[in-house]
């Protein structure tokens, strides 16, 4: 068994994400466009063998009970958060991630997966992603410093384990688009935007104990199990936009437990209790935001083919 391409790799400098509702698509529908994005993306990578090309196929929880008779323990939807900022859930059925070095490459692919269906799906986001400077978040820091960059790391932070039978090595996956405030993010001095994410923006150092503001972005999602231990997810995002201020980032996160996401978001959005929410919420705007379970490659095979 083996998890989808996108999930271990480190990022390659582009993305597109495809976020839709079936609508008028039948599932024997969706299975051949899905067959023909893969046959696509074999082609290309035989062509491309550089272009780092890259996908995860993702499924809602309600389109996964259609699609297989169990579900992996803990998969569920995302609930909305009405704290002190409001957090949206717009549940989608499939989710696709398409990764390379070349964006002409993902733009193929979403036109091959596309092809004769137009018509038929709900779009409800095709957002296309890059790289931004060395790896930042538009509001110019780093954004991915502390994910897990070691392939074992990786895996053990994004795949249910051998103990999940079946759905081992699948993933669940979080990905909410948020558009940015950046008039609003600049008016703030190098410091202040400092102590709103809690590292350096130059060279991403974590601030100080003694100076790290306890509703800093970093403060909000470090969250501890009983024992201490930091929880890790797995963080994919990059960021989007035109020229004229529609620009954001697309996040996407893939984890082996949904109930860490669930721990971060609340303590962001201000109902973990402690009356405390991200200042960082005052600058970014999440859009729209769902849960989904990308499966194993093999898992994914036997879906398709049944
Ligand atoms: C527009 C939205 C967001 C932006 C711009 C953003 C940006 C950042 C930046 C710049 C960092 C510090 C560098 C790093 O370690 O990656 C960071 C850390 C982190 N973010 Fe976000 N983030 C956003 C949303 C979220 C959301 C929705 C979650 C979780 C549900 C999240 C989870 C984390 C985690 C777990 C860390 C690492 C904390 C640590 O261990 O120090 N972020 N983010």
């Amino acid at each position: 068994m083996s998890a989808q391409s996108v999930i271990l790799p480190l990022p390659s400098d582009h993305a597109r994400f495809i976020v839709l509702r079936l609508k008028d698509l039948t599932i024997s529908e969706l299975k051949e466009q899905l067959e023909d994005l893969f046959n696509t993306r074999d082609r290309l990578i035989t062509q491309h063998p550089n272009a780092q090309i890259k996908t995860a196929v993702a499924f809602g929880p309600e389109l996964w009970a259609q699609l297989y008779s169990q579900s992996p323990a803990g998969f569920k939807q995302l609930d909305p958060i009405q704290g002190s900022f409001n957090m949206p859930v717009a549940p989608a059925d499939v989710l696709i991630h398409i990764a390379a070095q070349r964006t002409d490459i993902c733009f193929a692919l979403s036109q091959a997966f596309f092809d004769g269906i137009q018509d038929k799906v709900e779009v409800l986001d095709e957002r296309v992603c890059f790289r931004n400077f060395d790896g930042r978040d538009l509001t110019g820091f780093i954004d991915g410093t502390e994910n897990p960059q070691f392939p074992d790391d990786r895996a053990e932070t994004a795949l249910l384990s051998e103990d999940a039978g079946i759905f081992a090595e699948g993933s669940f996956v979080f990905a909410q688009r948020y558009a940015h405030n950046l008039d609003k993010w600049k008016k703030l001095k190098v410091d202040a935007q400092e102590h709103v994410i809690g590292r350096t923006k130059l060279e991403s150092i974590e601030l100080d104990e003694d100076e790290q503001p306890e509703n800093s972005h970093v403060s909000r999602t470090v969250v501890e199990d009983d024992e201490g231990e930091e929880l890790a997810i797995l963080r994919h995002s990059l960021p989007y936009g035109d020229g004229r201020g529609d620009q954001g980032l697309f996040f996407i996160a893939y984890t082996n437990d949904l109930s860490i996401i669930d721990s971060m978001l609340i303590r962001m959005f201000g109902t973990s209790g402690d009356g405390i929410h991200d200042r960082l919420l005052h600058f970014v705007t999440p859009m729209d935001g769902a849960y989904y379970f990308a499966p194993s490659e093999d898992l994914l095979e036997e879906v398709l083919e049944g």
